[in-house]
């Protein structure tokens, strides 16, 4: 089941996923959170470690595992997703950095990297909350359309549009590597809440498609559909092709 909650704009959608997430950490303050990266949840991690500076928030008890990370990118690279989780909120608040997870980008034997990332996201008994973007594709983590869902942490080959899509935020689109690790569909699906961020007009086929589409592995984010809590925020543009069914 998707509960829609709707945005005027893209500081509207930060606030409310960042109160959502903020709920969580009051709620337990020992909460394991799942994180993603992207242009999406940088409003909503502002606005946390606003909230955190003015004394509202606490981080010290709570531990994370992130959805992915690009294969062949060490954690300093500015391009990683460990870099961009250390910058925009892992430093700014009082979170423990050695509980905070990202797949290893570097990792040599990786499938025993993934076998291991798995263990540990379960033994932490999975995210109480688990944030997500979604593509322009209907990607969740790195997990593109495909002809089945996958299951655990695994290493994807990236599609064209998600390369040129992350391209943006690369010198030229020949940096952007052409694999990454991402959770797999049926670890997201294990968190307790799923909460899901979009926002702008390229977002909203995709968001339809996750709410009101078929249950397709050709558009990962409708698995979603089948989950017992899952929370879309979104804004006009990303809610357009929904009309008056959101
Ligand atoms: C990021 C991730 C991706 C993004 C998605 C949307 O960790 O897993 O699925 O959430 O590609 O990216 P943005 O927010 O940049 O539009």
């Amino acid at each position: 089941m998707i509960t829609i909650v709707r945005a005027h704009d893209y500081n509207d959608m930060s606030r409310k996923v960042a109160n959502i997430i903020s709920a969580q950490i009051i709620l337990k303050p020992n909460c394991v959170l799942g994180l993603a990266t992207g242009s999406t949840p940088i409003g909503a991690y502002q606005q946390l470690v606003e909230w955190y500076k003015k004394g509202d928030l606490d981080f010290s008890q709570v531990s994370s595992y992130n959805l992915d990370e690009y294969r062949g990118l060490t954690g300093d690279h500015p391009q990683s997703y460990r870099y961009f989780m250390d910058t925009n909120l892992f430093d700014h608040v009082n979170i423990d950095k050695s509980k905070t997870f990202v797949p290893d980008g570097m990792a040599e034997d990786y499938e025993a990297a993934c076998a291991a990332y798995d263990a540990a996201v379960a033994a932490a008994g999975y995210p109480d909350l688990q944030l997500l973007g979604i593509g322009n594709n209907g990607h969740i983590g790195f997990n593109e359309p495909d002809d089945h869902f996958s299951r655990g942490t695994h290493l994807v080959d990236l599609t064209e549009s998600t390369i040129e899509a992350n391209s943006r935020l690369f010198d030229s689109i020949d940096e952007v590597p052409r694999q990454a690790f991402s959770m797999g569909v049926q670890t997201i699906m294990n968190a307790k809440m799923i909460l899901v961020a979009a926002n702008g007009e390229k977002k909203a086929q995709a968001v339809h498609d996750m709410c009101f589409g078929p249950i397709t592995p050709s558009c990962p984010a409708s698995i979603l559909q089948l989950h017992t809590n899952t929370v879309l925020v979104a804004d006009e543009e990303a809610l357009s092709k929904c009309g008056e069914l959101a």
